[in-house]
């Protein structure tokens, strides 16, 4: 047994997992954000590194501490997150995106900062769309027989449930797995705990964890080590 007893089974592995929020600059002293915290990223790479995988972090933006983590790669906006997503992929057996990616970014990015004008409004900014970077990985498989695990951060509507919204979004991003977590209301962003589904590319639940971010961490992990063709002997 590794690091706090756990057993080695990720041995001989190397997972790539990105954590954090993206930040679209706006100009050189405004962004577009969002409130991820980043917990359950640091949580899934510090638990895969404790059952002996080598683990390369993407971290945007993250003021979590990161003691301990061998190899992390930070970055702030979208397209730097996917560069640096893309460049550690070739090498990984196993791409988790936990990372809260900003839909949207500024069409423009002025080298100056913007000036108000007293009295007359704002100027809109006008937002073109990101690239999506999970359903490119799960596109390519930029190493063969990679697996690629997303999140997906729900609240249910009108429409839909959390699951519901969970098993549609499994079906359009073609992930190997997508984990399934219920936000709003004080639960998910921001806190210690954590309670997911864990679906399969075509909705199906495999499994279900709640508890700490850490615990989470370990059921995605089994989840993966679950999947057939197996990963590890
Ligand atoms: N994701 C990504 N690239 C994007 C947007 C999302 O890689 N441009 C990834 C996230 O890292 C996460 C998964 O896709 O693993 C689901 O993100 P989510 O925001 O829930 O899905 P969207 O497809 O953006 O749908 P929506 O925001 O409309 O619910
Ligand atoms: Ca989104």
């Amino acid at each position: 047994a590794g690091a706090r007893g756990a057993p080695q089974d990720l041995a001989g592995l190397h997972v790539v997992v990105s954590a954090g929020g993206t930040r679209e600059p706006i100009d050189p002293v405004r962004f577009i954000g969002n409130l991820s915290s980043g917990r359950q990223g640091v949580a899934l790479a510090r638990a895969a590194q404790d059952r002996g995988a080598r683990v390369t972090l993407v971290a945007a933006n993250l003021t979590e501490p990161l003691d301990g983590i061998e190899d992390v790669v930070r970055v702030g906006s979208t397209a730097e997150l996917r560069d640096a997503v893309r460049a550690a992929a070739p090498g990984a057996d196993v791409v988790v995106m936990t990372a809260a990616v900003a839909d949207f970014r500024p069409a423009r990015t002025p080298g100056a900062k913007i000036k108000k004008v007293p009295g007359q409004g704002p100027a809109p900014i006008e937002l073109v769309e990101n690239p999506d970077i999970l359903a490119e990985l799960a596109r390519e498989r930029l190493r063969p027989g990679q697996v690629v695990v997303g999140f997906a951060a729900e609240t249910g509507d009108e429409t839909g449930d959390v699951l519901h919204h969970g098993r549609a979004k499994a079906r359009r991003k073609g992930a190997d797995l997508l984990v399934i977590n219920p936000v709003g209301g004080g639960r998910g962003f921001g806190t210690d705990s954590n309670e997911v589904t864990i679906v399969d590319a075509q909705g199906e639940t495999v499994a279900q964890a709640a508890g700490s971010k850490r615990e989470v961490a370990d059921a995605v992990w089994d989840a993966v080590l679950k999947l057939s063709p197996p990963l590890a002997a």
